[in-house]
């Protein structure tokens, strides 16, 4: 090991937050403060024989040694800076609800009222709110579409450019890199294309949080030169649900107006269970990374595998790349079941309900499953076995067209009216029949994966009337809806 190797290896070691709350527990103050469960005195026995006791003595507010969130100085600070040196940033908040406010504070961050921006017309939800906060003004780009799996991937370079060239004026750009799926569009060209322009390159890493770790995997926005990334550390790596990190490098973002967005919109009472994962999941990461993720890059190619001898399944690789899409990630896997002559969604409750298998994410063509650290060559052994059982039972070789429609693209990267304009405005519910043409009030989303079918601001056309009343009946859950059995819509007065 090299003497820079030695010392990474000694600073990651350490663990400053968790070593406080180890502290802080044992001290055995008695507690005239929040959370009112004290530790665990007052929590209700089914409670208690759920989670235990343990979790609940860690449960503990801003306590002088225990730091403050918005306010680092002491072991949050020491802890975001080893998350920085461990993830490559020059700086990394810590996030406690979800990438979601990471997000959010990137676009409040960068983008002032009437600002463009620049995002992929499938982005996540949570940018969304950030153009309504911030009352920034979307340029949706059509993200590459590719037929034969019913994916949207995300912003190719050319298409970016096209709208740069029009639009001299966009203050900031934002990414998903990678996909839910794992496909990874051409970042560096990317980076290159906002960087000429002087302005910055944010990305919606949310399920990159392991790439920096190993070199079969896909490169770290951040390794590319993108100047944010927000990444969902609870996704792929061992924190805790919610818990997250932003990371900031170079001089195009102000760091003090990051930490002011985050403030506005994270809770003041952190929770240092969330924070405290956040901190073990680094330490893990950083010191175990290429052992751990050596194994789980072996489970994903071993499921690969059998999975694509078993008939009438298909698996998503990017053996040829195509357009600018060089990268997938391995351990994402997304299984196409058509030949089954099933929707994902049927696949998915047979799996989860008869043969104890939950996927991470069922669309009308394909399941997506998530293969991380925590997976066991036990998991992959029962996955294949399941889908052999689906395999010998539903297989019909001449599969007739899919019906499925395809997600619908929208004509222009200009909403007629903007998100926050939109969020104020005056509406009314009409009946879904008679919503034809009318401005979409509402952000409709079928969950997961949060991909928008319609923004608010957004017309509706016959089309996206026809693809939500199929994926309904196809078992797909709808959210946003102001109406959940999407009877009514809700339209611009
Ligand atoms: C692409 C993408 N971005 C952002 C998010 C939000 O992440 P979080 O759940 O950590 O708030 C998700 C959640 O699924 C996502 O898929």
């Amino acid at each position: 090991m090299t003497s820079s190797q030695n010392k990474f290896f000694n600073s990651q070691s350490k663990m400053p937050l968790i070593g406080a709350l180890i502290k802080s527990i044992a001290q055995k103050n008695v507690a005239f403060h929040t959370p009112g469960h004290k530790q665990g005195q007052g929590i209700s026995q089914p409670l208690e024989r759920l989670l235990g006791k343990t979790a609940f003595t860690a449960d503990l507010p801003e306590l002088p040694e225990l730091d403050n969130l918005f306010a680092p100085s002491g072991v949050i600070k020491k802890a975001q800076k080893l998350a920085a040196e461990a993830f490559g940033a020059e700086q990394t908040w810590f996030l406690v609800d979800g990438s979601t406010c990471g997000i959010v504070a990137a676009i409040l961050a960068t983008c002032n009222p009437g600002d463009k921006i620049v995002l992929p017309r499938n982005i996540h939800q949570s940018a969304i709110a950030g153009l309504i906060l911030s009352g920034a003004v979307p340029i949706f780009v059509s993200p590459y579409y590719d037929p034969l799996w019913d994916l949207s991937y995300s912003i190719t370079p050319n298409s970016l450019k096209q709208v740069l060239e029009e639009n001299s004026d966009v203050k900031a750009v934002m990414v998903v890199y990678p996909t839910y799926h794992g496909v990874c569009s051409d970042i560096k060209a990317i980076v290159d294309l906002t960087h000429c322009r002087g302005i910055p390159l944010l990305v919606d890493e949310a399920h990159g949080g392991h790439f920096t770790f190993h070199q079969d995997l896909p490169p770290c926005a951040l390794s590319m030169g993108a100047d944010l990334s927000v990444q969902s550390t609870h996704k792929v790596l061992g924190a805790m649900t919610q818990a997250s990190m932003l990371h900031l490098q170079g001089t195009r973002i102000d760091p003090q107006r990051i930490s002011r967005a985050l403030q506005l919109i994270e809770s003041t009472s952190p929770s240092y269970l969330l924070l405290a994962s956040l901190d073990g999941a680094r330490q893990q990461i950083a010191l175990q990374g290429k052992e751990l993720l050596d194994k789980t890059i072996e489970l994903s190619r071993k499921a690969r595998q059998e999975l694509s001898q078993i008939q009438g399944l298909s698996i998503l690789d990017l053996k040829e790349p195509f357009d600018s899409f060089y990268y997938l990630d391995t351990t994402r896997l997304t299984v196409n079941v058509t030949a089954l002559k099933l929707s994902g969604f049927e696949v998915d409750k047979i799996l989860h309900k008869q043969l104890g298998i939950t996927a991470e994410l069922p669309m009308l063509r394909h399941l997506a499953f998530i293969i991380s650290i925590g997976n066991t060559i036990d998991d992959i052994t029962k996955l294949i076995a399941a889908f052999q059982v689906l395999g010998n039972a539903y297989y019909c070789p001449h599969t007739p067209t899919f019906p499925y429609p395809h997600l619908p693209v929208p004509q222009s990267p200009y909403p007629p009216i903007s998100p926050r304009e939109t969020f104020f405005a005056v509406t009314e519910m009409v009946d879904f029949n008679y919503s034809l043409g009318r401005i979409s009030g509402d952000l409709i989303c079928s969950y997961p994966p949060g991909i928008p079918i319609l923004m608010p601001g957004e017309e509706i056309t016959n089309h996206i009337l026809e693809y939500l009343q199929i994926v309904l009946a196809l078992g797909a859950s709808i959210t946003g809806c102001s109406d959940p059995h999407l009877q009514k819509l809700k339209v611009l007065a």
